[in-house]
């Protein structure tokens, strides 16, 4: 390994204020924000030489945005990195003009406006580069970012705690020249995966987080380009510790579920209340499951990051029990018919979804039309190697229905949830309901292997007024 483990504190991204707010005369509040990509030298081994990464205001991960649900925002975002940027809001029902289409590219030294209406309930997304062939690279070297949403129905609940127990947790999976550069996907032609040996959290590698033996609200992304996890908690004698999954990518979950493992492909969110109140002046380790999916594992991939728990509380805020219900999870109305089936398939000319790249054109890639408003099923299946591929369809939020082959279930806590990325592992077959709202345009659909997906690994729906 080039640092020892659990040396360094866990950075946590500054939260990006606005620069303006303007009041209209009706009342309606709209944020104005701007942020800056650009070129940043940071040191992240104590050994070796400094990284060169691209970031957000300079920052990786970038800062964090939280705001509130029916706050509208717009961001202008000003490219000073070293090639083209679309920024995509990961779960956010925007606009399609705003939705960071990959061809819809920012040049260096050009900025664009985001406007995002903010009409969702509580949710922790994400934003990310979606620029078209580069994304993998882009993301890699920083262009990934928090984006909180929070509403009063879930500030209200008790038992889920705010501000300084709140944690977002950022895990990426990298690999590092000799001299401490990023090895770049992009110039050594990556074409499949990229695993990595070292595992960040919030930008360092195998991080430690001081914390008080009380309960903490831990916010997972997993931002690898390509490394799913299969996460665990331990004490100190290595046993391994239960936990309340309470959230996913869209929100929180019907009730709280416990859990001792968490899976977490690419893309996805899963919201975690632990407990450090029986572990005083202990450590909780996070720990990797070794072979998970087709991952490579490394030395070190099985160690993510240590809590180094406190002796004394200094806030009972939010630590009282959590409620046996969490919210009324809007799931849309039962359907048995399958209404579309998508093969994600390997080829020769690198990926695709039922046959399409996304570089075939208009006429081949938009290979759904779902009418607004209309409740589709969807079966997403990967049956021809042994590759996982995290599925994210864009604007909507869709439950869970069934897994068949592979690992052939869905969890408790995917059932409990709705979902903006769901991980397809190899021989499943993946079975998911939405309502195809709120907006009409058209939108993107694509494997979250930032690789995969720009080898080709991405469709287009056009949602519309017309039945197909
Ligand atoms: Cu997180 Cu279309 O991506
Ligand atoms: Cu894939």
């Amino acid at each position: 390994a080039y640092t020892s483990l659990y040396q360094y504190s866990l950075p946590i991204p500054p939260v990006k204020e606005p620069k303006r707010t303007y009041t209209s005369p009706n009342g309606s509040v709209i944020d104005y924000y701007e942020i800056d990509i650009k070129p940043v030298q940071q040191q992240v081994f104590p050994n070796l030489g400094q990284t060169r990464l691209v970031g957000y205001d300079g920052m990786s991960p970038g800062p964090t945005f939280v705001v509130q649900k029916g706050r509208e925002a717009v961001v202008r975002v000003l490219n000073h990195g070293d090639r083209a940027s679309a920024v995509h809001l990961h779960g956010a029902y925007s606009r399609a003009p705003f939705d960071g289409w990959a061809e819809d590219l920012i040049q260096t030294g050009q900025y664009k406006d985001y406007y995002y209406p903010t009409g969702q309930n509580a949710r922790t997304l994400w934003y990310h580069d979606h620029a078209m062939d580069h994304t993998a690279e882009n993301a890699y070297f920083g262009q990934a970012g928090f984006w909180i949403i929070h509403d009063s129905e879930e500030l209200a609940v008790p038992g889920l705690p705010q501000g300084k127990y709140d944690i977002p947790l950022g895990l990426t999976s990298k690999r590092y020249n000799s001299d401490g550069l990023l090895w770049s996907p992009d110039a050594n032609g990556e074409s499949t995966s990229l695993y990595g040996d070292v595992i960040q959290v919030n930008g360092q590698p195998w991080p430690f987080l001081n914390v008080e033996p009380r309960k903490y609200r831990l916010r997972f992304l997993n931002a690898a380009i390509s490394r799913s996890f299969q996460l665990y908690f331990e004490n100190n004698a290595g046993t391994r510790q239960s936990f309340k999954v309470v959230g996913a990518d869209s929100g929180l979950l019907t009730a709280p579920v416990t859990s001792t493992s968490l899976d977490l492909s690419m893309a996805e969110r899963w919201e975690v209340v632990f407990d450090f109140a029986a572990f005083r002046g202990q450590n909780i380790t996070l720990r990797n499951s070794r072979a998970v999916g087709v991952d490579t594992d490394y030395p070190d991939t099985d160690e993510v990051m240590r809590f180094v728990v406190g002796t004394t509380v200094t806030d009972q805020t939010k630590n009282e029990n959590l409620p046996s219900t969490l919210r009324s999870v809007p799931f849309p109305p039962t359907k048995s018919a399958v209404d579309r089936i998508f093969n994600f398939q390997r080829d020769a000319n690198g990926w695709n979804i039922n046959g399409a790249h996304f570089s075939d054109g208009a006429a081949a890639r938009v290979i759904s039309k779902p009418p607004r408003g209309k409740v589709e099923v969807w079966d997403l299946v990967s049956n021809n190697g042994p590759w996982t591929h995290p599925v994210h369809v864009h604007m909507v939020d869709f439950q869970i229905i069934s897994r068949t082959g592979g690992r052939g279930t869905v969890s408790a806590y995917e059932k409990a949830a709705l979902k903006d990325t769901v991980w397809l592992n190899s021989g499943e077959s993946v079975r998911v309901i939405a309502r195809f709202a709120p907006w009409d345009g058209l939108y993107m659909f694509h494997c979250h292997n930032l690789i995969h997906k720009d080898h080709e690994m991405m469709a287009a729906m056009n949602i519309t007024e017309l039945s197909d």
